[in-house]
Order: C-alpha cells, then sequence, then structure tokens
C-alpha cells in the first residue's frame, strides 16, 4: 500500500493516470529532451511498461542508493534504501537527446563511493538523502528529495537556457534544482501548502542568485 494521499490510486486506475500524464510528456518533451523519472516498488514496474507501451526509450535504469535510510519500523520488511530512477528520452527510434558525457566523466561528486573524477558515471547513485538546511527552511515535505540529485540529471543530460517541466512538484527541490542551471521552469502542484511551500522555496533561490541571500551549506539529518 502506498502511504500518500497522492499515491492512492491502485491497479488499473493507476496505470491509467500513468499513461496519461505520460503521453503529455511525450508530446511536451523535445527528443533532444530527457525525462527523469522517480519510482519505488509500488509503481516502478508500472511506470517501466508504461514507457514501454508509450514508445518511450528507456535509456538507463539508475538505482539511488540511500545509504542513510530510516530502519523499518513494522519489523515485517527490509530497510528499504534505494530507489529506481528511469532515464527515458522522446526520440521515437533516433537518439538525439543531450548527454553531457565528458562533463559526467569528469566530475567527482565526492560523496559517492562509487564515482572518481575521470571515471564513468555508473548506474547505481551513491547520494546521501540528508538535506542542507536552506532545504527544509520553509517547512518539509514527505518524500522531499536532495536537490544534489537532480542537479546530477541536469548535469547529465539538460543545457543551460533549456527549459525543465516538473509535472509533480511536491516541495519544488527540482526547480530549485532548474534556477541553478539556468533553466526556464514550470512546474504543476495539486495541494496548496506545498505549492506554497514550493514557491517559498523558489523566491529563496531567486534572491539568493541575485546576490540577496547566502546559501546556507550545513546538512541536517531528516
Ligand atoms: C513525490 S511528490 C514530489 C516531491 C518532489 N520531488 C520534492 O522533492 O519535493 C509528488 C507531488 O505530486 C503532487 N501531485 C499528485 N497528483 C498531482 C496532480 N494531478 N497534479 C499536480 N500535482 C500532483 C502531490 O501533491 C505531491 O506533492
Amino acid at each position: 500500500m502506498a502511504g500518500h494521499t497522492w499515491d492512492l490510486l491502485e491497479g488499473i486506475e493507476s496505470f491509467e493516470f500513468t499513461l496519461r500524464w505520460l503521453n503529455e510528456l511525450k508530446r511536451l518533451v523535445k527528443p533532444t529532451g530527457s525525462i527523469w523519472l522517480h519510482s519505488t516498488y509500488h509503481n516502478s514496474g508500472i511506470l517501466n511498461v508504461a514507457c514501454q507501451i508509450l514508445g518511450l526509450e528507456i535509456i538507463n535504469e539508475v538505482i539511488w542508493f540511500k545509504r542513510n535510510a530510516f530502519p523499518n519500523l513494522s519489523t515485517r520488511r527490509l530497510t528499504a534504501s534505494h530507489e529506481t530512477i528511469l532515464w527515458v528520452h522522446t526520440g521515437n527510434g533516433k537518439r538525439e537527446y543531450y548527454f553531457n558525457y565528458e562533463d559526467v566523466k569528469a566530475a567527482a561528486f565526492t560523496e559517492d563511493s562509487f564515482k572518481e573524477r575521470g571515471k564513468q558515471l555508473r548506474t547505481v547513485w551513491d547520494i546521501p538523502n540528508n538535506k542542507a538546511k536552506e532545504e527544509l527552511k520553509y517547512g518539509k515535505h514527505p518524500t522531499q528529495k536532495p536537490v544534489r540529485l537532480t542537479e546530477r540529471m541536469l548535469l547529465i543530460s539538460a543545457r543551460r537556457g533549456g527549459s525543465l517541466l516538473v509535472p509533480f512538484l511536491g516541495s519544488g527541490t527540482e526547480i530549485v534544482a532548474g534556477l541553478r542551471y539556468q533553466l526556464e521552469c514550470v512546474g504543476f502542484e495539486i495541494d496548496k501548502d506545498y505549492f506554497d511551500l514550493a514557491c517559498q522555496r523558489v523566491a529563496n533561490e531567486v534572491q539568493r542568485q541575485a546576490g540577496i541571500l547566502p546559501l546556507e551549506f550545513e546538512h541536517v539529518e531528516t
């Protein structure tokens, strides 16, 4: 069972909803663009099948390894310590999507025990799930991602000056990363409180970039 109100669609209903929004992304994302899809065991199968049905080629399946995962309280399951991410493109048989191969290979990602500067990036990413103080300044979202996770995706597949569409904003993490990468950003959020939280984070980032606010780097456990 999924635990959040936005996750309550099940079975066929969930599959149909996934097909509908993914089909919209297929229509909107250019062949040079990329789609990054987050999932856990609740929906990773559905997303994978939906991509295949819609003709969206899966470039890679990435395992985001969360080394500081929260212990399992029920004691009836293993400790969930990864999420599955699909990197997908819309290119209709042609592989025109951007891959900033050299930049990614050159990157060190010092926190990541699987990545060395000058070596190819693997499909297992060791990125701690803790957030900088600034990421939690205006409140928390139950499935909030760390900004550096999206920053890595953008380093891989984005071009500065391009566009970023975030269909499920939550706390606005992806928009914050997009603004740092100089992208024009658009997002949607159905929940008013989360929308307000995302707007506050976006305003904070805009002010920070304008030199009005400093970046607070101190990390806190969540
Ligand atoms: C998994 S969370 C996104 C978390 C985000 N990545 C972050 O770091 O904060 C998904 C969000 O999508 C929102 N949502 C669900 N259905 C939606 C819909 N039809 N349109 C827009 N937002 C929706 C939920 O309210 C929830 O905040």
